[in-house]
């Protein structure tokens, strides 16, 4: 298995390029369900849960094919993936496939509405906490679809079509607003999303999905409507820059100081974080195409934080927001309110010379003068790449082990962490 290893102390000078958002590709593949014409999708960025998801689709039966490296391209540039749902032979995701990410559960919603019946396994994914699925599931009954549970596989069944329906999140779920819009596209009549998630991911696929030739409107605020149409078509669309892999850095290069310039992103995309951030102490700027972050010889100021839906404070943020802050002067408050037990970075962090206490739902981290390096290892993505940035300053060497999580989010960390004049290199094997 890889690990990453780190010399720490070296700050971080240069251009780091962001790629296309998991979070947003994940489910524009999975809209390729909905139509039988192709989705050509670009900036995709090359990741493990992209691998993942392409596999569960060649299952269903979708043709897939990747367009190859033009001149000029590196191993960091997105990819162009074209999808085609047309000849699907079966609407059934194993086990075996879905455990491995939790997001493709949520081809259950494009498969129910565009062929009248799903089967897919129940999920497993990041060992952050309960995760259910009851919201999905209660959105798609709202939509007509029965549902069944039957040997850790849920069935839904809407052998009719799906019907139009009001459709209240009692609390903001991303994944539950990605199962209604596209259930929604293809049911008849209109759907009113009610406490819709607000995240740039919804509003992207919102697009794509609209390009195809869907009616909604008003993704990106807590109501969505959608006017059910009886088909949708091919459509071609570039994946949103990757607002957790900027701000990773962003916080990568507040920790260590430098200068550094993240290219192809957008400062609105997590306007909070970086605010946050600039609170910190460290420098904040936009540039033409993208954000410009600098923190130089001044100390860094504890900040408290609390995660929120969008546009709050992102839970994906939180674990490198931690490690910023075991080098801040005081203490800081860290509240996580979307996920029980996403604190799993605690533990490891303390390896390092971290002083954290946890109360509840919440994390108080006591800045130290230093921090030691360390064989760690984490549980899920963020938390890893938060080992990844304490690593980054961390006296002597730091090695992280289970590189596979990182390997799932952030592609080709290493290069361009190193790139920026950081010591660090994957071990393979
Ligand atoms: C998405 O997960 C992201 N995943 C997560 O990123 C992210 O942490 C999360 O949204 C919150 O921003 C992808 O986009 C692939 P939710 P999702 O439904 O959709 C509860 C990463 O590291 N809930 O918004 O699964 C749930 O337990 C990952 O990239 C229910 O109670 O999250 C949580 O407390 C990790 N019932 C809250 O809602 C449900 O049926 C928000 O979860 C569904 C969710």
């Amino acid at each position: 298995m890889d690990r990453i290893r780190i010399r720490g102390g070296a700050p971080l000078n240069g251009l780091i390029p962001i790629s296309g958002a998991k979070n947003a590709a994940l489910p524009l593949m999975i809209a390729s369900l909905l139509t039988d014409e192709a989705l050509e999708l670009g900036n995709v960025p090359r990741l493990a849960d992209i691998s993942s998801l392409l596999r569960i689709m060649s299952n269903f039966g979708v043709d897939h094919s990747i367009a190859g490296r033009r001149p000029g391209q590196t191993s960091e540039t997105g990819q162009t993936i074209r999808l085609t749902a047309r000849s699907v032979i079966d609407t059934c995701a194993p086990y075996e496939l879905v455990s491995t990410m939790r997001a493709s559960f949520w081809v259950i919603a494009p498969l129910v509405a565009r062929f009248g019946e799903a089967r897919v396994s129940m999920p497993g994914g990041c060992a952050i906490g309960t995760r259910p699925v009851d919201l999905l599931l209660m959105a798609l009954t709202k939509l007509g679809a029965t549902i069944e549970i039957d040997g850790g596989y849920v069935v839904a069944k809407a052998p009719k079509g799906l019907i139009g329906a009001e459709i209240e999140f009692p609390k903001v779920t991303v994944g539950g607003t990605h199962v209604a819009l596209m259930a929604a596209t293809l049911a008849r009549g209109t759907t009113v999303i009610r406490n819709a998630a607000r995240e740039p991911e919804v509003i992207d696929l919102a697009d794509c999905l609209i390009k195809m030739g869907a009616k909604i409107e008003g993704a990106g605020t807590s109501e969505i409507v959608v006017e059910g149409v009886a088909r949708l078509g091919g459509a071609s669309h570039e994946v949103l820059p990757d607002r957790i892999e900027t701000g990773t850095y962003a916080m990568a290069v507040a920790m260590t100081g430098g200068d550094v310039t993240l290219e192809h992103t957008r400062p609105e995309l997590l306007q909070f974080a970086l605010d946050v951030l600039g609170q910190t102490g460290a420098e904040v700027s936009t540039t033409p195409g993208g954000i410009r972050v600098k923190r130089n010889g001044n100390g860094l100021t504890s900040v408290d934080v609390t995660t929120d839906p969008f546009p709050g404070f992102p839970t994906d943020l939180q674990a490198q927001f931690m490690a910023l802050m075991t080098r801040a002067n005081g203490v800081s408050r860290i509240r996580e309110t979307i996920f029980e037990n996403r604190f799993m970075h605690v533990q490891e962090l303390a390896r390092l010379g971290a002083k954290i206490r946890l109360d509840g739902d919440s994390a108080y981290v006591e800045g130290v003068p230093a921090l030691k390096g360390a064989p760690v290892m984490a549980t899920d993505l963020r938390a890893s790449v938060s080992l990844v940035i304490a690593g980054l300053v961390a006296e002597g060497e730091t090695t992280i082990n289970r590189v596979y999580h990182l390997d799932r989010g952030f592609e080709a960390l290493e290069t361009k962490l190193a790139r920026c004049g950081a010591e660090i290199e994957r071990l393979r094997g």
